[in-house]
């Protein structure tokens, strides 16, 4: 007799500001298409999030929803096992935030961690945005409206996730039972993958990204250009692995971990040029983004599919979150027209 077991949710997003990069492949696309088969997968498209600290450029944030959708397709999230929904078209989760925005305190927002960091890179010093310095409880929001207990997300989200539980702590006992579900996240074990200029994590806005769909020449450019040992000037010197950016990829994409493993003793030794290396890496990334960059091309010439995939999984999402928000209002007791309070 075949069981239906109880996937366990997850709830992921990214914000839609450009088309995803190799970065984005190693902390949580790849992730994702492996949880999918175990879990109830729901992927985010967070246009609204975007907004936040792009309010100057709305065309950019639109017109990326459907990039970053081509994205998730070509690295092989599959419709049928992950739902894929456009954050702005799901009001309940506006709804929602206005509601948590109340059981969070200024102070406690200014103190996130992660929004410290970005404040200070966006250079927003005084003038922050309201609407980004709460971004943190509209995310809560987008967790908790699909009741998710996993969300894979790079480290610097983490803060996120535990403010998210804060709250969900908070509106729990003042609602006096379980309503919403506290999260935990996933944080993957390889860490961040650094730009090609090895000080940075991978950032297009830094230069020193490579986007998914990239060509073999860019490919091949983008390992050129990356930062080895400076001292390892002849094939004969010994080098050094850590900082190296050459090795910090094959360890993330090489999946011949035993052979990197090889290449990094004779490195450290001597006698292993960059070049080879590097020719290496390139072969293994081409290999990599081949088919994705094929997937893409093919998913791009049937823009109606794509359409089709967003609405019917923003449908989907439109009544989970809505429940949601019902389920909520009702616990907090506020007046309903539908009910008999
Ligand atoms: N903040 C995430 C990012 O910067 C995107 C995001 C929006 C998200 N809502 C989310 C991530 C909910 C996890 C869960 O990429």
């Amino acid at each position: 007799m075949l069981v239906e077991t109880v996937r366990p949710i997850i709830l992921t997003g990214d914000r839609t500001t450009g088309p995803l990069h190799l970065g984005h492949y190693a902390g949580s696309l790849r992730n994702r298409v492996a949880l999918q088969r175990t879990h109830r997968q729901f992927v985010l498209l967070a246009d609204a999030q975007a907004l936040t600290d792009n309010i100057d450029d709305p065309e950019k944030v639109r017109s990326n929803v459907l990039e970053v959708a081509l994205d998730y397709l070509a690295v092989g999230i599959d419709p049928d096992e992950t739902t894929i929904c456009v954050q702005s078209a799901l009001p309940a989760l506006a709804e929602l935030a206005q509601l948590y925005l109340n059981f969070v305190s200024v102070a406690r927002l200014e103190r996130n961690p992660t929004i410290k960091d970005e404040i200070q890179m966006r250079g927003f010093e005084r003038d922050i945005p309201a609407g980004f310095l709460c971004y943190p409880v509209a995310q809560a929001a987008d967790i908790t409206a699909f009741k998710a207990t996993v969300v894979p997300v790079g480290l610097d989200q983490a803060p996120m996730i535990e403010q998210t539980n804060e709250i969900v702590r908070r509106i729990n006992r003042q609602v006096g039972r379980e309503l919403l579900v506290v999260a935990k996240a996933l944080i993957p074990s390889t860490g961040r993958l650094p730009g090609a200029d090895g000080k940075t994590k991978m950032s297009k806005s830094q230069g020193n990204a490579i986007s998914l769909s990239a060509s073999p020449n860019e490919i091949r450019a983008f390992v050129n250009r990356m930062y080895t040992d400076p001292n390892h000037l002849r094939a004969s010197d010994p080098g050094v692995v850590e900082g190296n950016v050459v090795f910090a990829y094959l360890d993330a994409f090489d999946t011949d971990h035993a052979s990197v493993d090889e290449l990094k003793a004779r490195y450290r030794r001597g006698g292993l040029g960059d070049v080879t290396v590097k020719r290496r890496l390139e072969d293994v990334l081409q290999e990599l983004l081949k088919p994705i960059r094929e997937r893409r091309q093919a998913v791009s010439n049937d823009l109606g599919y794509v359409l089709d995939v967003l609405r019917s999984g923003t449908s989907r999402a439109r009544a989970i979150t809505q429940s949601t928000f019902d389920e909520l209002r009702d616990g907090l007791g506020l007046f309903s027209l539908a009910g008999t309070r």
